[in-house]
C-alpha cells in the first residue's frame, strides 16, 4: 500500500436492498414496498439514506420479477450506474443472493437492508459500516424490552418465562466484508439450510458478528397496523 494513503481510506460500500417480497401480511393491494408512507413509496424511503451516503458506491434492489422487468416510473428514473434493479427469488435469502451476484466488484463492504424498513438513520448506517470495516459482521439490533413467554403450540398455556437479559432483536442494515458475505451465501447454496437473516449465515461460518445498537424508529413495516405507525413517523 502507498505510504501516501490515509491509514483507513473510506470504504467502497455496496447496498443490497431486499424488496422482492409479496407483503402478504400487510393485506391486499399493491406490494407493501411500493405503497406510499406520507406520500412517498416505502421503497424510495428505504433507498434514500443510502443513496445520500458518501461511502455508498452502488445500490442493488431485488424486486419481484415482474417489477424488475417493468418498474414503477419513480424507480425506473433512479436506474443508472449507482442504482441497479434485479429480479429477486422465492425467499429473502434467494433475493439477497441475486442482488449480491449483481454487485459491482469494487464494493469491499456490503450492507443488506430490508425495503420494509423505511426509517433507518444515518447514525445506524455509519455504525454498521464502521463495524464491518473492522472485519466483523454487524447487525443493527435492539435489546429486548418485553417479557418473553414460551408457549408450545398448539395451546395457549405458558410453559415458562424466558430470560431476556442477553436477547437482542436483529434488524437491518446488516454489514459484512464482501468476502465473508459471499462465503456465507456460497455455503448456504451448498447446504440449503434456511435462515431468516444474513447474519445467521455468517454466524454459521464461525465468523464474528456484532450487534450495533439501533433505534426503535427503524421499525419493519409488516402489517396494516405498522402502516399506521409508519404514517406517524413520517410526520416527524
Ligand atoms: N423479501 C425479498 N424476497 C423475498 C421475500 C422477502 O426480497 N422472496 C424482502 C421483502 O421485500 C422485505 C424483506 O425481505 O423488504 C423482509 O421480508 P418481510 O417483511 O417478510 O416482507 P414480505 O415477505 O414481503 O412480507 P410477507 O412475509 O408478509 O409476505
Ligand atoms: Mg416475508
Amino acid at each position: 500500500m502507498s505510504a501516501n494513503l490515509p491509514a483507513e481510506s473510506p470504504p467502497e460500500v455496496g447496498v443490497l436492498l431486499a424488496a422482492a417480497g409479496r407483503g402478504e401480511r400487510a393485506g391486499r393491494g399493491e406490494p407493501k414496498q411500493f405503497r406510499p408512507i406520507g406520500g412517498i413509496p416505502m421503497l424510495l424511503r428505504a433507498i434514500r439514506p443510502f443513496a445520500q451516503h458518501p461511502c455508498v458506491r452502488q445500490i442493488v434492489v431485488a424486486l419481484p420479477a415482474e417489477f424488475a422487468a417493468r418498474p414503477p416510473e419513480w424507480l425506473a428514473e433512479l436506474r443508472g450506474p449507482r442504482v441497479s434493479l434485479v429480479a429477486g427469488g422465492s425467499t429473502r435469502s434467494a433475493s439477497v443472493a441475486a442482488a449480491l451476484a449483481a454487485l459491482d466488484p469494487a464494493c469491499s463492504i456490503v450492507l443488506v437492508h430490508d425495503a420494509a424498513r423505511p426509517f433507518v438513520s444515518r447514525e445506524t448506517i455509519d455504525a454498521v459500516i464502521a463495524a464491518a470495516q473492522s472485519g466483523a459482521g454487524a447487525v443493527a439490533a435492539l435489546p429486548v424490552g418485553d417479557t418473553l413467554k414460551r408457549v408450545p403450540p398448539p395451546g395457549d398455556r405458558i410453559l415458562e418465562t424466558v430470560a431476556r437479559s442477553d436477547l437482542w432483536r436483529a434488524q437491518t442494515p446488516q454489514g459484512f466484508p464482501r468476502a465473508v458475505l459471499a462465503a456465507a451465501y456460497a455455503r448456504a447454496a451448498e447446504t440449503g439450510e434456511p435462515a431468516t437473516d444474513d447474519a445467521q449465515l455468517v454466524e454459521r461460518l464461525g465468523h464474528p458478528v456484532r450487534v450495533v445498537p439501533d433505534r426503535s424508529t427503524n421499525l419493519k413495516v409488516t402489517t396494516a397496523d405498522d402502516f399506521l405507525l409508519a404514517e406517524a413517523l413520517a410526520l416527524r
